[in-house]
């Protein structure tokens, strides 16, 4: 018997396993310590009305033999997928709901994508990334190119095209640097990609946070796309579903490498694997995109944009460096000249109580930087950027 060897060349645990130890071990060492957490990109505002009342209804159906489920179609249901596709509609993306692929969640699409591409393809991801496009590469025994993203480029790099790729991925909003690409430079990258027959995975998981109309919210606005990417999109930070769990992935059928449709491999893929979404968390998605559920999503949105603003504010008048706080729910500031991420990060934590998320966690170039989410609530996202006044 032997392990999977490659697993030793991941850090010992995951990012935000470690910061919460560390938080852990901090509070339990200063109990009378009221410790902010704008750390991990969890939500704090509950399930809006109409979800909630969708999952009771659910629930009910379930304990009725007339309308009890069992398994589900492995896709997800027509109702889901034809709720997404009329979301994008609103946006003016046509995708049809056979593209749509219902899960449990965007992480382990983005990981588990891998299944369907070869070993020897050429990875190539930004640098700082959500280390879980690393991790997933690294844990099947494969060495990644990166690009950099850094203060001279706003951490919104270019393709350059002398770097050979065969799978790119990209984020935008992105995690964690907050930057946005605008529609012309991820039609470079859609460029890019079709000249060299690669594939884009795109993680737009935090398109909700958008305002700006000129910002593309899904890369198949961008011409070419279609034949170049895979979309990954959830429900978690759109409308608060971190602890209930639904993401959905988009293969357009005109993704055909070798004479094969990567959308008939995924649902290979899936219908192996994976058994579905609860039909109850399905239909409490379905009632994210009725009028009702999408206004008050709008209202949590608007919370959460409003926290941005304020953290953007405070760092304004500080004069501090920073990506970010705008069509996003995560900004991206420079450390004091002298810190480290992991010095900045304890410094906050012992002198202000606070946790945000050291840069260089997410790869070399976010050394320097740390991150802070807006998904905290009003009060304590106030009270945080006074404690970084009294001691930056
Ligand atoms: C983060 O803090 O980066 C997010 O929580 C990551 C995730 O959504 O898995």
């Amino acid at each position: 018997m032997k392990i999977n060897e490659n697993y030793l060349n991941l850090q010992e645990s995951y990012l935000f396993s470690t910061i919460a130890k560390k938080v852990t071990d901090f509070k339990a060492a200063n109990p009378e310590a009221s410790v902010i957490r704008l750390g991990i990109g969890d939500v704090t505002m509950p399930l809006t009305g109409s979800v909630i009342k969708s999952l009771h209804a659910a629930v009910e159906e379930m304990g009725n033999a007339d309308t009890f489920r069992g398994y589900g179609p492995e896709q997800g249901y027509d109702f889901l997928r034809e709720a997404v596709a009329g979301y994008y509609g609103q946006h003016g993306t046509v995708i049809d709901s056979s593209e749509i692929f219902v899960s449990d969640g965007a992480k382990c699409d983005v990981a588990n994508i891998l299944d369907i591409f070869g070993q020897d393809n050429k990875v190539l991801l930004p640098n700082p990334v959500y280390p879980v496009y690393l991790d997933t590469n690294t844990m099947i025994g494969r060495e990644v190119g990166y690009i950099d993203a850094n203060m001279e480029n706003g951490f919104l790099p270019l393709p350059n095209k002398e770097q050979q790729a065969d799978l790119i991925y990209l984020c935008s909003p992105n995690n964690p640097t907050g930057a946005v690409y605008s529609k012309d430079d991820l039609k470079l990258w859609v460029d890019y990609a079709n000249a060299q027959d690669a594939i884009i995975l795109y993680d737009a998981a935090y398109e909700a946070f958008i305002t700006d109309e000129d910002l593309p919210r899904s890369i198949y606005e961008i011409p070419g796309a279609r034949n170049c990417a895979i979309e990954f999109n959830s429900f978690s930070k759109t409308a608060g579903f971190t602890g209930t769990r639904l993401g959905y992935t988009i293969v357009p059928q005109e993704l055909i490498r070798d004479g094969n449709s990567l959308n008939k491999l995924w649902m290979r893929r899936q219908s192996t694997k994976f058994n579905g979404a609860p039909y109850i968390t399905q239909r409490a998605g379905a009632a994210v995109f009725t009028p009702e559920g999408l206004s008050e999503i709008q209202q949590n949105l608007e919370y959460y944009r409003e926290n941005a603003s304020i953290i953007a504010k405070g760092l304004d008048e500080l004069g501090i460096w920073y990506t970010g706080g705008k069509n996003s729910p995560y900004i991206w500031l420079k450390t004091p000249e002298s810190m480290t991420s992991w010095e900045f990060f304890d410094f906050l934590l012992e002198k202000a109580w606070l946790v945000g998320t050291p840069g260089v966690g997410f790869g070399a170039n976010g050394e320097g930087f740390f991150r802070l989410t807006a998904f905290g609530n009003r009060e304590q996202t106030i009270e945080a950027m006074d404690r970084i006044r009294k001691i930056w």
